[in-house]
């Protein structure tokens, strides 16, 4: 049965891949016959060596998570702050996770150009920058004494050696569908410290730790076997993942460079599940992305114009955010696939050099052809 919808879309805007079914099979297999499907099994502790390897940390400092809106309100419902500052300009997942966590939070602004909070401390606060679209988590710019738990859901494509991660600090990774290293759903956490790992691990099963008494608030949040059986066959194919997602940056840096958009990401070699562009003004922004849907190319605003802006989090305090509202309404997320390739990105060149050439209207050919 073909449950799928059709997409209206000539280029979607993600496609999300999971590794091929025969690489998964034999790690299925294998859960089958240990007949242990869930609660840290054999494949979710192999996990973890696995990921302590690429990291460079102790396998104690790692732990799985079923997805990493959950890993953020674990890591923060299990650190000493229950006050936290997040940034506005984020996805919904951090706010949610952190309330979810039982922790309260303010919203602060980011910087221009790099889009994510400036470090700081403040007494008895927490903090939870978000490395942005795929972006580097800034984890040295953090003081070592301020309890910082890093958002990097999209960044597992950037190399990173965690050995020197602060004691009170920790990174969540996601590996949903539509990310790198895409597994379905799941989450990695790296910890500063074995302690706070043993706590989430605690906190992610029902707060039970060698008993089945429930030691502190919890979830029930453990990566299952069938979810590690997932991850495990993505690491396996790990190399020509990375080599497809640079390709098609490849591809998405010649048409920022052909047609002059701004990206987010200037790294060449960085792999990111995301293709955003920046403009000068809301209005340009705007006629760049009806350009792009009426040629059937999807774009999203990923963030919307900041969480600040939405009902749920409209209760909650915030500071000055010039920055945020700026770029809330000057961004745009193109199509960014790991299997998209020329035809993908040849019908958005196209489509570009195409309202180019025709462009009579004052509007779009001072926006497309002056501005851009
Ligand atoms: C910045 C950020 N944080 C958290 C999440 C939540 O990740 P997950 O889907 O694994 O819960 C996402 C997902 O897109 C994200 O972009």
């Amino acid at each position: 049965m073909n449950t799928s919808q059709p997409t209206p879309w000539r280029v979607p805007i993600q496609k999300p891949r999971l590794p091929p079914l025969e690489t998964v099979e034999p790690y299925l297999k294998s859960v089958y016959s240990s007949g242990q499907f869930t609660n840290f099994g054999p494949l979710e502790r192999n996990l973890r060596f696995r990921f302590a390897e690429i990291f460079n940390v102790g396998a104690d400092q790692v732990a799985l998570c079923a997805n990493a809106t959950l890993a953020l309100a674990g890591a923060t419902g299990v650190a000493e702050p229950k006050s936290w500052i997040v940034p506005s300009f984020t996805f919904v997942a951090t706010p949610h996770s952190i309330q979810l966590g039982g922790g309260t939070i303010e919203f602060v602004d980011v910087i221009e150009g790099r889009w994510t909070i400036a470090p700081s401390s403040r007494h008895e606060h927490g903090f939870v920058p978000v490395a942005p679209f795929g972006m580097r988590p800034d984890i040295a710019g953090w003081n070592e004494q301020t309890t910082v738990v890093h958002d990097a859901a999209a960044s597992l494509g950037v190399e990173t050696d965690l050995s020197g991660l602060p004691e009170l600090h920790a990174v969540v990774y996601s590996l949903h569908a539509t990310k790198v290293l895409g597994s379905g759903e799941g989450a990695v956490v790296i910890f500063g410290n074995s302690n706070s790992a043993q706590n989430f691990r605690t906190w992610t099963n029902f707060g039970f730790l060698g008993s089945r008494e429930a030691r502190i608030p919890a979830a029930n949040a453990k990566m299952s076997e069938i979810q590690a059986a997932y991850v495990h066959a993505a690491l396996d194919g790990w190399k020509e993942e990375k080599a497809e997602w640079l390709n098609a940056r490849y591809l998405a840096q010649e048409i920022e460079s052909v047609h002059g958009l701004k990206p987010l990401l200037e790294e060449s070699n960085l792999i990111s599940p995301y293709w955003i562009v920046e403009f000068p003004d809301s209005l340009l922004c705007e006629n760049f992305e009806n350009l792009m849907n009426s040629s059937g190319i999807e774009t999203r605003r990923w963030w919307g114009k900041g969480c600040h802006r939405m009902e749920a989090f409209l209760g909650v305090n915030q500071g000055a955010l010039p920055v945020t509202e700026s770029i809330g309404v000057r961004y745009v997320g193109l199509p960014m696939a790991r299997s998209f390739g020329h035809e993908q990105f040849g019908l958005i060149y196209d489509a570009l050099s195409k309202r180019k050439c025709e462009c009579q209207e004052t509007l779009f050919k001072t926006c497309l052809r002056e501005k851009l």
